[in-house]
C-alpha cells in the first residue's frame, strides 16, 4: 500500500469528505426523512401514528435492533407506487454524491412491501429506475441486493426468492436482516443455496447484536461473501484469524452502532481494532435517516471519536473499493482515483 502521509487532525475531516469511498451496508428504506414519509403518507392517503415530523423523529431514542425495527418497519408502510421508491432512492443518491460516494450496493427489504400487497415487480423497477438515472445524472454507481427478512420462515424467503427472480437482472445479491438473535444463518440455508445456484452474490448480516456463532455459520453454511457489521467477531480470536485470513469485508456502520446501543459510547467502538488485526473492514451508514447521519457523518464523528488517522482513512476507503461487487476494472479505476485524492490532499497542505 502507498505510504499515506501524516494530516493534520483538523484538515483529517476535509479529507475524509472528499476521498472518494464506496457504500456496502444501506437499508434504502432506512433513508427514508422523516419529510418525506410524511410527504408520501399524503401522497398515498396512509395514515401514521405520529402527529408530526417532529413527534416522529422524537420516538428515535432507540434500546436496541428491535426498538428500531419496530419504528423502521412503520415508516416504510407509506411505500406504495414506483414512483415512491424511485423518491426515496432518489433523495439517498443525491446524499451519496454529496458525500463522494462514486459507488453504492443498496439492501431493500421487498417482504415489507410484498407483504402488503405491493407487487415485487413495483419495489424493483422503482428503485431500478433511480439506480439508472442516479449513473447517468450525478455519476453514482449503484446496485441493488435483495434481503430477506430473518424474523420470517425460509419458506417465506423461498418464495420471495421465486418472485424475484423474473427480474434477476436488475439485482446482484441477495442479503439477510431484521431480528438477528434467536435467527441464525443457517435457518435459511436452502434459500441462499439457490440464489447462489442463480449466480447471485451473497451476505449476511451476522454478529451486530448476535454471537460469533452467527458469523461462522454465515461463512461456513450460507457461504456468504461479506458480513454485514461483525463486531462481535472480536469475542472470537479463532474468528478473528480467519476473517483476517480471507480477507472477508465486514460492513461496519459505526452510528447505526451508537444508536442501538452496541457501542454506546462511538470512543469505545471496536473499528480500529478490526483494522489492526487485519480484517476488510469498512465505515458504511446502515439506515442514515434513523441513526443520525449519512456516509460522511459516520467517517467524521467516528474518526473524531476514536482518533483513527489518515492511513486508516486510506485503508477504510481502499478496503470499500476491494468488498465490491465491481469489475476488476472498475475496482483498478477507483483505487486509482483514491490514491489521486490522498497525494493532491498532501500536495496541497499547508
Ligand atoms: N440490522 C438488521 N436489520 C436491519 C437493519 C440492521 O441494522 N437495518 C434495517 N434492517
Ligand atoms: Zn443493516
Amino acid at each position: 500500500m502507498f505510504k499515506v502521509h501524516a494530516v493534520a487532525a483538523h484538515r483529517l475531516p476535509q479529507l475524509l469528505r472528499q476521498m472518494p469511498k464506496a457504500e456496502l451496508h444501506i437499508h434504502i428504506e432506512g433513508s427514508l426523512e422523516p419529510e418525506l414519509i410524511f410527504a408520501l403518507a399524503q401522497r398515498n392517503g396512509v395514515a401514521l401514528p405520529y402527529a408530526s415530523v417532529e413527534a416522529l423523529r422524537a420516538a428515535y431514542a432507540f434500546t436496541n435492533l428491535q426498538s428500531f425495527l419496530d419504528i423502521y418497519y412503520a415508516g416504510a408502510s407509506v411505500l406504495l407506487h414506483e414512483q415512491d421508491f424511485y423518491d426515496m432512492a432518489w433523495a439517498y443518491f443525491e446524499r451519496a454524491a454529496a458525500d463522494h460516494v462514486v459507488h453504492a450496493e443498496l439492501f431493500f427489504d421487498p417482504q415489507t412491501h410484498t407483504e402488503r400487497g405491493v407487487p415485487m415487480e413495483t419495489v424493483i423497477h422503482g428503485l431500478h429506475r433511480a439506480c439508472v438515472d442516479a449513473k447517468a445524472q450525478l455519476g453514482v454507481d449503484a446496485q441493488l441486493i435483495l434481503c430477506f427478512l430473518r424474523h420470517l420462515s425460509e419458506e417465506a424467503a423461498l418464495l420471495t426468492l421465486q418472485e424475484a427472480l423474473p427480474f434477476k437482472d436488475k439485482f446482484i445479491g441477495v442479503g439477510l436482516d431484521s431480528s438477528e438473535v434467536g435467527h441464525p444463518p443457517e435457518k435459511f440455508t436452502q434459500v441462499f443455496a439457490l440464489a447462489k445456484a442463480h449466480g447471485l452474490h451473497l451476505v449476511a448480516h451476522a454478529g451486530e447484536e448476535g454471537p460469533p456463532a452467527y458469523i461462522w455459520s454465515a461463512l461456513d453454511v450460507l457461504h456468504v461473501e461479506r458480513i454485514d457489521h461483525g463486531v462481535q467477531a472480536i469475542h472470537d480470536p479463532v474468528l478473528m484469524q480467519r476473517l483476517a485470513k480471507d480477507r472477508v469485508p465486514l460492513t461496519v456502520c459505526p452510528l447505526s452502532n451508537q444508536k442501538l446501543c452496541v457501542f454506546p459510547n462511538l470512543a469505545d467502538h471496536n473499528i480500529a481494532q478490526l483494522l489492526d488485526a487485519g480484517l476488510c473492514v469498512t465505515i458504511n451508514s446502515d439506515d442514515p435517516a434513523y441513526f443520525g447521519g449519512y456516509m460522511n457523518d459516520n467517517f467524521v464523528q467516528t474518526f473524531a471519536a476514536t482518533g483513527m488517522n489518515a492511513q486508516q482513512a486510506y485503508a477504510l476507503a481502499r478496503n470499500s473499493f476491494e468488498a465490491s461487487f465491481v469489475s476488476e476494472t472498475q475496482r483498478q479505476h477507483w483505487l486509482h482515483e483514491l490514491k489521486v485524492c490522498f497525494e493532491g490532499f498532501v500536495e496541497h497542505d499547508d
